[in-house]
Formats: C-alpha cells, structure tokens, sequence
C-alpha cells in the first residue's frame, strides 16, 4: 500500500499584472431605462408618469398588486378599457415596460 499525496502544485503567479475589472455591462437599468420611455409614450396617458392617475379608471399602478407575469399579461391582452398592445409592442418591450411598471411604488 502506497500512501498517495496528491500534492497539487501551488504555482503563484507573479501578479504584476492584476486584471482589470471590467464594469458588468447594466443590463437591467438599460432594460428599465427603456421601460420607462415606453411608459411614459404609451402608458402615462391613462395611468400617468407617476402611474397614480387613473384615467377612465385606470387602476393606480403604485397600489397593484399584480406580478410582472400579470402585468405582461395585461399589457399583452389589454382588459376592459385597457388596450391590448400586443401589436404595438414587442414582446421584449411589453417585458420593459412591466418591469418599469412594478417600480412604481
Ligand atoms: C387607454 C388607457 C390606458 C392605457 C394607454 C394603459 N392602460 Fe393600463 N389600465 C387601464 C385601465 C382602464 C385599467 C383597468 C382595467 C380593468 O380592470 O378593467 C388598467 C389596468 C392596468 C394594470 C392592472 C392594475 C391592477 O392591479 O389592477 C396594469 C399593470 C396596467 N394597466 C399597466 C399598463 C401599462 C404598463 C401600460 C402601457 C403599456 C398601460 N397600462 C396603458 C387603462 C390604460
């Protein structure tokens, strides 16, 4: 029986050259950045910037409790007074803007 040691080889490299850190591109503020400019085109007509001003009984956006599955249904569909933007929208878009939607609060 031969005791095995697995030794691993501890190679430190000379650090002269730490890596930069490279800055994470910001996917989600992009996202949300373009959320809220398609809000404020398509929503904030009925629901306001702000998302409080209930037009032809919008629903008070700050006070939803509805997920952004929910909230992508709906824009998708539309409901009652509600248009349904499915063809005015992408769907990356109509993702945006709920996500820009839930932060309103
Ligand atoms: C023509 C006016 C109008 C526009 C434009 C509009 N909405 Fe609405 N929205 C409504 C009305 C009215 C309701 C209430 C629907 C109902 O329950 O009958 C509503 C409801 C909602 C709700 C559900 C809130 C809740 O919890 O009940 C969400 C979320 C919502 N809208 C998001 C959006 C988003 C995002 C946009 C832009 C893509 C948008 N709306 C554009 C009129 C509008």
């Amino acid at each position: 029986m031969l005791p095995l040691l697995l030794a691993t080889a501890c190679t430190s490299a000379p650090d002269s050259t730490a890596p930069p850190t490279a800055a994470a591109p910001p996917t989600a503020d992009a996202g949300l950045e373009a959320g809220k400019a398609i809000f404020t085109q398509r929503c904030a007509v009925c629901h306001g910037p702000d998302g409080k001003k209930g037009l032809n009984g919008a629903h008070d956006l700050t006070k939803s409790n509805l997920n952004a599955t929910g909230r992508v249904y709906l824009v998708t569909n539309g409901l009652g007074l509600m248009p349904s933007f499915k063809t005015e929208l992408t769907p990356a878009e109509i993702d945006a803007v709920a996500a820009y939607s839930l932060t309103l609060r």
